[in-house]
């Protein structure tokens, strides 16, 4: 048996064609991109912003995003080209099976459960944050913060047991997932126009309290005074990656988490009414409008607050925070906002769960994964075993782990997924020139080889302790590969799966 087989593009097409038994094909281009800013806009922007810019990048995380952006565009342009061309249901996972054998689907299939499992878990941290907010802190410190949190608060230092809130979310959106996309697809259309909104309403009220000194200097200076931190203790920015432009390099690596989704779209390829023309405009049309939304809304929040208090008091909902403590006569908008987060949040947690039962499912159908992953459900047609095994996994991890450690490692297990994908699209134009691409990536091998640098050089800008547990994460995806999924794979031969002009008929 080889690791290279590969997967019939014919099976996989009749697969997706056989909507009766499958999924439903019920979402058109423009829910596709709602889909995309759906998972796009979250906790990426509204916490890991604040994050990025307290810790590493100061008011240049402007820079950060924009780094972050050219990253993701030319690895999207790498997604469009793919979701094009296999149109099938489990995003980057199948087009590796389809073209670069079972071996590379499953690293990066085991890589995606780090960004959409990690990804749900750490917006849903963030959800809680906001939603204790929202009541003032009426959940007392212990239940919404992992037992690796403390803070001093009143001079008692407080240690955190579990984050209720964070399962609740996650719970309740995992009944509605079960119940169906399309229900799915509607909610999430209505929250995407609230988001939007309340992410302009910010940039244009915050702009008139911008303080210019806040935005001076620009990078970080390596000798900036040490920030307090909530536990009473100092953090210095002495650190190469804590100042200047290697500590900008660190902030896009943190807000590269505000890009993770758009790549959720191609996940839905198999429930889109016409995959070809309608996967390329969903992934990049959604990307555009998001880049454009945060260099805008970075470039307000820092200066309206200067950057080392996010690493205190604003570390947590640092919007409303700013808002509070720097937007005078606006505290009605710190309730808006925070109420329209919580809405986006949701929004984001089911994209990213969803996501992550499509790619389970296409794993399962193929044997790599327990048949539970695929079974639907009876009424709705969801995969509903595997959104509950999702739930209790996600759940686990939300709970008992805090938001920094669980964003860095979604950021870089995408961010190495999108270095294979780009990969993935050069190896397939020099392997297979011929085989037809309704949608082509420009100025291949440029645009993928830059997508793999400035992917890697993100990769290698997060600190070591994300990079072993990265690592160790892989391993343990290798191991299971080779003891369990590789002699259960449903593709026995070495496959030539490519497709024909005929296959897109
Ligand atoms: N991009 C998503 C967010 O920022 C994951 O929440």
């Amino acid at each position: 048996m080889s690791l290279f087989r590969r997967k019939s593009l014919e099976s996989l097409l009749a697969q997706a064609a056989d909507s009766d038994k499958g999924l439903k094909r019920t979402l058109t281009a423009w829910s596709l991109i709602a889909l995309g800013i759906g998972a796009i806009i979250g906790a990426g922007l509204f916490v890991r912003t604040a994050a990025a810019a307290g810790g590493h990048a100061g008011p240049a995380v402007t820079l950060s995003f924009i780094i972050a952006a050219v990253g993701c565009a030319f690895a999207g342009l790498c997604y469009a080209e793919f979701a094009s061309m296999i149109p099938i249901a489990g995003s980057a996972y199948t087009y590796a099976y389809t073209t670069m054998g079972e071996l590379i689907a499953w690293i990066i299939g085991w890589a995606l459960i780090l960004e959409y499992a990690l990804g749900a878990a750490t917006v849903s941290i963030a959800w809680s944050e906001y939603f204790n907010r929202l009541f003032d802190g009426a959940v007392p410190y212990e239940w919404c913060h992992s037992p690796f949190s403390h803070e001093l608060i009143n001079g008692t230092l407080h240690h955190g047991i579990m984050n209720a809130p964070a399962l609740l979310i996650l719970l309740v959106l995992s009944l509605l997932l079960i119940r169906g996309t399309q229900q799915s697809a509607w909610v999430n259309a209505i929250i995407v126009f609230i988001k939007v909104t309340i992410v302009l309403v910010f940039i244009v009220i915050g702009w008139k309290f911008i303080n210019g000194a806040n935005h001076t200097p620009y990078f970080i200076p390596a000798d900036q005074a040490p920030a307090k931190l909530a536990d009473g203790s100092e953090y210095s920015y002495a650190p190469t990656f804590n100042h200047g432009f290697l500590g900008v390099l660190r902030g896009a690596a943190i807000v590269f988490f505000a890009f993770i989704g758009f790549d959720a779209v191609s996940t839905a390829a198999q429930e889109a009414k016409n995959p070809k023309r309608d996967m390329p405009i969903g992934i990049l049309g959604s990307l555009v409008i998001c880049t454009v939304l945060y260099i805008l809304f970075s470039y307000v929040l820092t200066g309206v607050a200067p950057f080392t208090e996010f690493m205190l008091a604003g570390r947590e909902a640092s919007v409303a925070y700013a808002i509070q403590h720097h937007m005078e006569g606006y505290n009605w908008l710190a309730t808006a906002v925070t109420v329209a987060i919580l809405a986006g949040f949701s929004s984001v947690i089911l994209v990213m769960l969803l996501g992550q039962s499509r790619v389970f499912y296409s794993m399962s159908n193929d044997g790599l994964l327990p048949g539970a992953f695929s079974q639907l459900h009876s009424k709705f047609r969801t995969p509903f075993k595997s959104n509950w095994i999702l739930f209790l996994f996600v759940g686990a991890i939300a709970t008992l782990l805090p938001g920094d450690i669980t964003g860095d490692l979604t950021s870089i297990g995408t961010l190495f997924a999108f270095v294979l994908v780009s990969a993935g699209v050069w190896i397939m134009r020099v392997k297979q020139p011929n085989v037809p691409r309704p949608f082509r990536t420009p100025l291949v091998p440029v645009v993928s080889t830059l997508g793999i640098l400035v992917c890697m050089a993100m990769i290698v800008s997060l600190d070591k302790t994300t990079q072993l547990t990265a690592l160790a994460w892989m391993i343990i995806g290798l191991v299971i590969y080779f003891s369990y999924s590789r002699s259960r794979s449903k593709h026995k031969g070495p496959g030539e799966i490519l497709p024909k002009a005929s296959d897109f008929d």
